[in-house]
């Protein structure tokens, strides 16, 4: 599927940018993130790209399989980041993500650590992979997929009601290439402000992200769950939380969940 890939370098082309590195793409693909995973293991430069039309073994955060029908995006990036930039790597991408939607009409927001939402629905969600040796990172595979198209009735019952799609919600069909070469293009520019101005992208992302500071939320982790107040994000974009005792407590990773209701039953703000 070449065609693909060249649409993907034109579409970029357009937006300014000569694309440095090589764009692969497939009709079908188990995963683009293993696609790129073993290109990297073979020395593929900094920007290679993998673009898939479908995936047979599409994979999630944590540990959980991604729903890739045609139509969507699912996109892979290689990055190759000092040790110091590699931590916030997820959370640029995940700015540059809600840029790209957010071009097309979409009111995208991130949940940390790097959901893309839209009405608190799923419209797009990252991966990202890396291998490090003690000479520090060898490589980054940045997994993007989005809903681009379709609606509720077309996705898994488990998907109905959390899910939505660029389609749903702006009527709009955005061909998978051109929403490649959007993120592509965003992620670019982050990248650039990540290894100058570290700082700026955490500011960018709260900017972006659900308005959930100062609400009561739940963090689920391999530890357990922890709940408390949402109160930002430290300077390496770990998820500090208010403690009901009066501590401050930092999370590296787990899945948040705003609690509507306090302890005591009443509606939050009562
Ligand atoms: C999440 O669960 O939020 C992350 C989903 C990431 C899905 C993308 S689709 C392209 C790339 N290839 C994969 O197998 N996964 C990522």
């Amino acid at each position: 599927m070449t065609a693909a890939a060249d649409a993907v370098r034109e579409a970029l082309r357009a937006r300014g940018r000569d694309w440095p590195a090589p764009i692969e793409g497939h009709a079908v693909l188990a995963s683009t993130n293993d696609r790129l995973r073993e290109r990297a293991r073979e020395g593929a430069p900094e920007w290679t790209a993998v673009l898939a039309g479908e995936q047979t073994g599409g994979r999630g955060r944590p540990g959980r399989g991604w729903a890739s029908p045609r139509g969507g995006l699912y996109l892979s990036v290689l990055l190759r980041p000092s040790l110091a930039a590699a931590g916030l790597l997820p959370l640029a991408a995940g700015v540059a993500v809600a840029d790209a939607l957010r071009a097309e009409g979409v009111p995208a927001e991130l949940k940390w650590p790097n959901d893309v939402l839209a009405g608190e629905r799923k419209l797009a969600g990252l991966l990202a992979e890396a291998s490090s040796s003690a000479s520090g990172v060898d490589w980054v595979v940045l997994g993007v997929g989005v809903n681009l198209a379709g609606d509720a009735a077309a996705w898994p019952e488990d998907l109905r009601g959390s899910a939505t799609s660029v389609e749903a919600l702006t009527g709009r069909v955005v061909p998978p290439p051109e929403a490649a070469a959007a993120v592509l293009g965003h992620l670019w520019r982050w990248y650039d402000v990540l290894r100058a101005e570290p700082s700026s992208v955490v500011e960018a992302w709260r900017a972006r992200s659900v308005p959930w500071w100062g609400r009561r939320v739940e963090l689920r982790s391999a530890g357990g769950s922890v709940t408390g107040v949402a109160a930002g994000l430290d300077a390496t974009g770990a998820l500090v939380l208010a403690l009901d005792d009066g501590s401050r407590a930092v999370f590296l990773s787990g899945e948040v969940t705003r609690l509507r209701l306090e302890p005591s039953g009443l509606p939050e703000g009562r």
